[in-house]
């Protein structure tokens, strides 16, 4: 399984910063990855992004709706997503169930468009500061994945984010211990619902990722991968970040 490290550059950039996306395929043409690289910029970028980048890392989008086409304004569908050169799509990121309302049930809508469509569906869940202290965050996280994820999911449709609320943009992340605590809790839920093939679906950590603690973060067991938001903005900070990826 060969990890994914994601960048989500939320509601950030403007044309002029896709020359940061020059500079990360540079720096990757001289120093080969080994991960896989997404980016996922604004959708207004998405175009230009993949005809800049020409295949050097995938480019992805950071929200899809869930029917095909028709009278939703302002939505976009995985499959203009897709035709614009997008290649995964992040679904039910916190900020979009926070600020959107978005349940569990509409997560399920927009990852089955994204396969439909052809994309990989990074499914966001994770617990808030509340329900950590509370004891229930692995409860709440099965439920999200039961409720988020559609029947049919396998390691070439899907990557799991595991994002805790409270360490996303705070600059706090869990511990090694509690990280891989969670992964394994994720990985067993898959396994259990999907059976052995779930192993081959990536379970990627987002919150606070930086290039200090990385390595550290991507080393740990069932961790494939990572979703970065603010280090994912410069260049330099986001190839460090892939570095951490250790060659098998
Ligand atoms: P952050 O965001 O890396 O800025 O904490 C992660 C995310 O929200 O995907």
């Amino acid at each position: 399984m060969r990890p994914l490290v994601a960048g989500n550059w939320k509601m950030n950039g403007l044309g002029a910063d896709l020359a940061e996306l020059a500079t990360l395929k540079a720096a990757l043409a001289g120093d080969p990855p080994a991960c896989d690289v997404l980016v996922c910029p604004p959708a207004t970028l998405i175009a230009q992004a993949a005809g800049q980048v020409e295949g050097a890392f995938a480019i992805g989008a950071q929200d899809c709706h869930a029917r095909a086409s028709g009278a939703f304004t302002g939505d976009l569908s995985a499959e203009m997503l897709r035709d614009a050169g997008a290649s995964a799509v992040i679904v039910g990121h916190s900020e979009r169930r926070q600020f959107h309302g978005e349940t569990d049930a509409d997560v399920a809508g927009k990852a089955a468009a994204a396969w439909r469509a052809g994309l990989l569906a990074i499914i966001c869940i994770g617990e808030t500061s509340a329900q950590r202290d509370a004891g229930t965050a692995n409860h709440i996280c099965s439920g999200q994945l039961d409720a988020s994820v559609p029947e049919g999911a396998t390691g070439e449709n899907t990557a799991i984010a595991y994002e805790p609320v409270w360490a996303i943009g705070t600059g706090r992340t869990p511990s090694d211990g509690e990280i891989a605590a969670m992964h394994a809790h994720i990985r067993a839920c898959l396994v259990r619902r999907f059976g052995e093939g779930a192993r081959a679906i990536r379970i990627l950590y987002g919150g606070s990722v930086k290039p200090q603690n990385a390595a550290q973060i991507l080393g740990l067991p069932d961790v494939g991968g990572a979703l970065v938001g603010g280090a994912s903005l410069k260049a330099k900070d986001f190839h460090a970040i892939i570095g951490g990826v250790k060659a098998q």
